[in-house]
């Protein structure tokens, strides 16, 4: 059988480390993941060594378009394919209250969490439709759905991932492309790392499971979501974040 493509963004660390992980250990697949800078992409290298892992490791800032045509132009040389399974996962904070968030805080965050996903669906699109197959998965946040005090930038980027799969699920439904969104909670991660203790205890006391997600739980539904058991699902946001938002 014909191994499939998949590319992650932000395969460097957390999250986006362990759904490189999980998928590069399905043999029907061959993963590709990117960092913003040459030591990510070697701790990507070094993973897949020490782990006996299939892949591959780029560097991406996913807000550079030009770059993007770019990966995937030596993607095609490396791999005579294009990615059919695009996992937008690279994202960042920056938070503020908004009586004092600057611009440039502001739009870094809809910059890499939003356009920089519409940009890399849209250059993967064309790949996925001439094979009448592909699976398009967007990390979202539960903040996304709840808002979050000190993240406007961030909870609007994540809202707006929800509005953007949807219709790109309308519109790729009919060639058997599907667009879904995975919206974690709290995952313990560098992201999450900074956070101070009483920070955490009073996030803690919001979690009816009592803790933090991990890396692996938020890569085990990107797994099923890229597996034959879910082609029947597009357009849905899956929650994943120990009981502290339920829909
Ligand atoms: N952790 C949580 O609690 C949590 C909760 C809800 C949602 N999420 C979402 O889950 C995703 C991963 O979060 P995480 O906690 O794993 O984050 P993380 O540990 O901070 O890692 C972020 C990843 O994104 C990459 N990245 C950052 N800016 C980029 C850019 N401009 N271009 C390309 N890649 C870029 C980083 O690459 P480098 O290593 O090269 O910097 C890194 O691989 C994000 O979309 C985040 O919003 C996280």
């Amino acid at each position: 059988m014909e191994k499939k493509l998949v590319l992650v963004t932000g395969a460097s660390r957390g999250i986006g480390q362990a759904i490189f992980q999980t998928l590069a250990q399905v043999p029907e697949l061959i993963v590709a993941g990117t960092a913003t800078s040459e030591a990510g992409v070697s701790s990507i290298r070094e993973m897949c060594e020490v782990q006996g892992l299939e892949g591959s490791a780029h560097v991406l800032d996913v807000n550079d378009d030009q770059a993007v045509g770019e990966l995937l132009a030596s993607l095609l040389e490396l791999y005579q394919k294009s990615p059919t399974i695009l996992v937008n996962n690279a994202g960042i904070t920056q938070d503020n209250l908004s009586l004092r968030m600057h611009q440039s805080e502001w739009q870094s965050v809809i910059d890499i969490n939003l356009t920089a996903v519409f940009n890399l669906c849209q250059h993967v699109m064309r790949g996925m439709l001439k094979q009448r197959w592909g699976r398009m998965i967007n990390i979202g946040s539960v903040v996304g759905s709840t808002g979050n005090p000190g993240q406007a930038n961030y909870a609007a980027a994540k809202a707006g991932l929800l509005g953007l799969s949807r219709s790109l699920a309308l519109e790729l439904a009919s060639r058997n492309v599907t667009v879904n969104v995975i919206s974690p909670g709290f995952i313990e991660t560098d992201m999450t790392q900074s956070l101070s203790e009483v920070q955490r205890q009073s996030i803690l006391e919001r979690v009816p499971l009592g803790r933090m997600g991990t890396g692996n739980e938020v890569a085990a539904l990107v797994r099923f979501l890229v597996s034959d058991s879910a082609a029947y699902m597009t357009g849905c946001n899956l929650h994943i974040n120990g009981g502290m938002f339920m829909e």
